[in-house]
């Protein structure tokens, strides 16, 4: 292994109906000043909204609220928050909502503690925030694991770029699967895809033989694809969303990634195709992992083949393949482009301007050309 240093920053409450006497106990150590963000209003039909709201009037709390953070959050919406953030001078963000919302409060509290644009500062300038607002995170739809990581994923609409950004990390995260009970099932699935990616595209990554964060990896991904098809069979279980809950933060939350390499190529390619096409994150990845493997397939041919046999009892590395694209199927995900909600017509000429301006990992199982990036995104048409 690789040598690393490795702190946790993030205290978890996890299961049915630990939040109310979580927040209590956190909301009593924070100041005066609240910000509540949320998403586009699936909490105020849930009823999340109402029970968060008395808590933080309990807590006597002045509340001011960042609405509206939509999917695949904007580099807009951040300045939005940040200006909030510093005119009502708050003390306090609270984020309510799945990966999005948590991510785009993770860089709103970064950005208000700077005078610089955070983009500037990170991308031009090679700094990286110390200090932010503080925060917590009420996870609402999980998958993404946002809120055991300080890394968020920003999609700034003038330049055409949707990649990460480093904010801040939630000093406390609340995890209650019933939260999730209203989600729509593509959202729980398509959610629970991408920590199956996570996990994939951090085995995928060189590895010294016999390390624990491939054998956690496999682990992982094998739990997923057992709790999703114990939701394809009744979406309301809500020990699996529990499992996937839980699932999703750890294969997040950096303890898999310490000491090796990993791959994360196919997000790369996702993130750029959702600054052209604002598609679904874990739907664009169940449309590009299995083309993007195939093509990739001889580079690790060995670690292809024990994700065959650890993940899906198959013997080879092409069948493991071919059960990842049965399982995709299985669970309603699009397998072709044409199927991702996207603001514009996918074109070829899109798909040319997405392999051009993607990130490319360079190091394994093998750094792509731009040509086979486009090649691969031609495939997934
Ligand atoms: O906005 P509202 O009305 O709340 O509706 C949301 C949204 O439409 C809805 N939803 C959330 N909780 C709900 C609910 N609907 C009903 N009941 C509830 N309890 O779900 C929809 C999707 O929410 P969103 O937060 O966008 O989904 P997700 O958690 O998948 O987050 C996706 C974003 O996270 C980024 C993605 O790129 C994308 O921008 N990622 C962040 C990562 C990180 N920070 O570590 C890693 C990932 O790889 C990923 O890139
Ligand atoms: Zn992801």
């Amino acid at each position: 292994m690789n040598t690393f240093t490795f702190t946790y920053p993030t205290k978890v409450y996890f299961g049915e109906k630990v939040a109310a006497e979580a927040l209590k106990g956190e909301l009593s150590k924070v100041g005066k000043t609240v910000m509540l963000a949320y998403g586009g209003g699936s909490i105020m039909k849930n009823g999340i909204y109402d029970e968060i709201k008395i808590l933080l009037t309990d807590a006597n709390k002045e509340v001011v609220e960042l609405s509206g953070i939509m999917p695949n959050p904007t580099y807009t919406k951040v300045q939005e928050g940040a200006r909030l953030v510093r005119e009502h001078q708050v003390d306090f963000i609270l984020a309510v909502g799945g990966g999005s919302v948590i991510d785009c409060c993770k860089v709103v509290s970064a950005q208000a503690k700077v005078e610089e644009d955070i983009w500037e500062m990170e991308y031009v300038s090679g700094k990286f925030p110390t200090q932010g607002i503080p925060m917590g995170a009420v996870v609402t739809a999980s998958g993404t694991g946002a809120e055991m990581n300080s890394g968020a994923v920003i999609t700034y609409e003038e330049k055409m770029w949707k990649g990460p950004i480093v904010g801040t990390a939630v000093s406390f995260a609340i995890l209650d699967p019933a939260y999730t009970a209203s989600v729509p099932s593509m959202q729980v699935l398509s959610g629970a895809f991408d920590t199956l990616s996570h996990a994939m595209e951090t085995y995928l990554g060189n590895s010294d033989a016999d390390n624990v964060s491939d054998d956690v990896a496999l682990a992982i991904m094998r739990n997923t694809v057992i709790n999703m098809r114990r939701l394809l069979v009744d979406i309301n279980d809500m020990q699996a969303r529990g499992n996937l809950m839980w699932d999703s933060a750890m294969a997040e939350n950096g303890i898999l990634k310490v000491g090796r390499l990993t791959d994360f190529q196919a997000h790369q390619i996702e993130h750029q195709l959702g600054a052209y096409t604002d598609c679904n994150h874990g739907q664009g990845l169940a449309v590009i992992h299995p083309v993007y493997y195939r093509h990739i397939l001889k580079d690790a041919q060995e670690k292809f083949t024990r994700f065959a046999r650890e993940v899906f009892g198959k013997e080879s590395a092409e069948e493991g393949l071919d059960a990842l694209s049965d399982f995709i199927k299985e669970c309603h995900l699009p397998t072709k482009l044409g199927e991702l909600r996207s603001k514009v017509e996918i074109t070829p000429e899109i798909l040319r301007k997405v392999a051009d301006s993607c990130n490319i990992i360079k190091c394994n199982p093998r750094e792509l050309s731009r040509d086979e990036v486009y090649g691969i995104l031609l495939e997934c048409m």
